[in-house]
């Protein structure tokens, strides 16, 4: 009877139109909640019994490389006694102590923690469909591989990549000319995934972004089958992906590096017409009118929610720079924040060969006698780089007869890649000849690393003239090379690299042809231009091989231990 009574009172509750309300926002969201964990765990589940055998086996290839590499070493340092064992790493033996050093002051709680920490063991899962490519982001991979080898020599790198063509040996032997990165051979395998056509543009002529992000997924269900890690990191920008691994497999750590969010903001806001800010920029610029704008505007809206929920499965974000740590912060963080995601988005500037230069070319007071009023501007003629602007200002410069502008060169570094840049150049010359600096202007076309090292060792000041460039490894070299940076006031640039070193600035920032003339003029007449110098020198350490390689580290660890902490 009691129970008759309770459940009539549960059903008459039920009927309320509140009750179902609250159903209906709590009840199915929370039903459908259970259930895609219970679908996706179960997945995740056969997933592991299925690779179950592949993890064994690459557990006992490691060991047994592990091995004869160490046999190897021994007998050739046995033949070879005066034993000049060739590491020709970018990162010197010494160096990679100070960075462990460094790194362990600010993760490690306790001793014993740290030292099991150290034994770590497990494998890492690499998810970089693209491994060939040689541009920025693979050098960022293979750093990231290095330093995780250095620091856990017992944890495994399992890279995911759909380059068949190349084995492990090739692969290795190119990652070391090209970026100079020297990888312990052993530990390291590499998975090779067959589904990769399906995030190519060309296989989703419509609807491109979300076609690749679905795509995406069936490339991240071929990963792992492949294998199943304990850490899961991608360093290509496939958020899905790490969506798709906590779905699957939620008590694995996960971890982004970001060079480029796929939606931004920016890319929302330029849709709508109305907003003034961006309203009239870009490829898209107030195309959300109509129908066909609303439906593109729904589209790009469903887009960008999806991608956010992506993002706010990741335990632990890097960027690659301070615009894109806004941009993902932006379309990520109030999710991140909703979900009690702890870590924040942390920037990770990729290595740029800083301490290459810093060695090879000298700041002192001696070096001061030998540098010329010579300002450099490196860069691919490309019309973005504004080379137009820095000539108008140059001249504006010159005319002004200044004592600081009597003898002044300008000298325009920068490749000629077809014929598109050879007549760009041509114009540039024929505006040098209207601008009568002919005599003042130097054209250094195709420099090798020599010239260019010879320029960056005797000019005074290093220049940029575009706008919003997202990052500019070029303006880095400036600094390393101990330049005075004049360059333009937005993007990376000002954002990144020509910040203040100890309150004190380390070059100019200018908008207008004027004011790039103003700032010529300024760092040409510094009272103490060796200390500005210095400052620079010191700010490029920011983006330095060591800075990188500490930085991840300091991320990574965080993986561990929220794997350690868990199992
Ligand atoms: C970050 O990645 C984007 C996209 O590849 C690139 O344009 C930008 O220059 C990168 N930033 C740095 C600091 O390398
Ligand atoms: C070059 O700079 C000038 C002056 O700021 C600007 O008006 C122009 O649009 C720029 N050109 C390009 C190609 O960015």
């Amino acid at each position: 009877m009691a129970l008759a009574t309770v459940l009539y009172t549960l059903l008459a509750l039920a009927c309320t139109p509140l009750a179902a309300l609250l159903l209906w926002n709590y009840g199915v969201p929370v039903l459908f909640h259970a259930l895609a964990n219970t679908v996706g765990t179960t997945l995740g589940w056969y997933l592991r019994k299925k690779t179950d055998g592949r993890r064994a086996l690459i557990i006992r290839i490691t060991d047994e490389d592990e091995k004869a590499h160490a046999a190897n070493r021994r007998s050739r340092s046995k033949s070879n006694s005066s034993s000049n064992s060739k590491d020709s790493s970018s990162l010197s033996d010494k160096s990679w102590e100070n960075i462990e050093k460094k790194s362990e002051l600010g993760t490690s709680h306790n001793g014993e923690k740290g030292s099991s920490e150290q034994d770590w063991d497990g494998i890492v899962g690499f998810f970089h469909p693209f491994c060939n490519a040689g541009g920025g982001g693979e050098r960022v991979l293979w750093a990231a591989i290095r330093a995780t080898q250095k620091r856990w020599p017992k944890a495994k790198c399992v890279i995911y990549t759909g380059d068949h063509d190349v084995n492990k040996e090739k692969m290795l032997i190119r990652v070391e000319n090209t970026f100079s990165i020297h990888i312990h051979p052993p530990t390291v395998t590499f998975l090779y995934l067959s589904t990769r056509h399906w995030v190519l543009s060309s296989t989703w002529p419509h609807f491109t972004l979300l076609g690749q992000s679905l795509g995406s997924l069936v490339l991240g269900w071929d990963a792992f089958s492949l294998l199943v890690p304990d850490i899961f990191v991608d360093t290509m920008g496939y958020a899905f992906v790490l969506g798709l691994s906590k779905v699957l497999f939620p008590q694995m750590p996960t971890g982004a590096y970001v060079h480029y969010p796929t939606i931004s903001t920016d890319m929302l806001d330029s849709l709508d017409p109305t907003n003034k800010a961006v309203g009239d920029k870009g490829v898209n610029a107030g195309q959300g009118v109509g129908f066909r704008g609303q439906a593109k505007m729904f589209y790009w809206r469903l887009f960008a929610a999806t991608y956010s929920w992506m993002g706010a499965s990741v335990d632990v974000v890097m960027t690659n720079s301070t615009w894109t740590q806004d941009h993902v912060q932006k379309i990520w963080g109030p999710r991140r924040q909703h979900r009690k995601q702890s870590h924040p988005i942390a920037v990770v500037y990729p290595p740029c060969a800083v301490s290459e230069l810093a060695a090879q070319i000298e700041v002192d007071a001696k070096s001061e006698k030998r540098r010329e009023k010579v300002l450099v501007y490196i860069a691919q003629f490309r019309p973005e780089k504004n080379h137009t602007l820095i000539l108008h200002a140059f001249a504006e410069f010159v005319a002004s007869k200044t004592q600081a502008s009597e003898g002044a060169k300008l000298v325009l570094v920068g490749s000629v890649r077809d014929d598109t840049d050879s007549k760009r150049v041509y114009q540039l010359r024929l505006l040098v000849n209207e601008l009568q600096i002919k005599d003042r202007v130097i054209f250094q076309l195709d420099a090798s690393w020599p010239d260019i090292l010879m320029w960056l060792s005797k000019a005074y000041v290093g220049v940029n003239g575009m706008w919003n460039e997202h990052f500019g490894i070029g303006v880095v070299e400036y600094q390393a090379a101990g330049l005075i940076a004049v360059v333009h006031d937005s993007g990376g640039p000002k954002l990144d690299i020509v910040v203040k070193v100890d309150g004190e600035p380390t070059g100019f920032h200018a908008t207008t042809a004027t004011e790039f003339a103003q700032g010529f003029e300024k760092a040409l007449s510094l009272p103490d231009p060796l200390s500005v110098r210095k400052r620079a020198r010191i700010s490029a350490t920011r983006f330095s091989e060591e800075e990188f390689a500490r930085k991840w580290l300091a991320q990574m660890s965080l993986l561990v231990d929220i794997k350690t902490s868990k199992s």
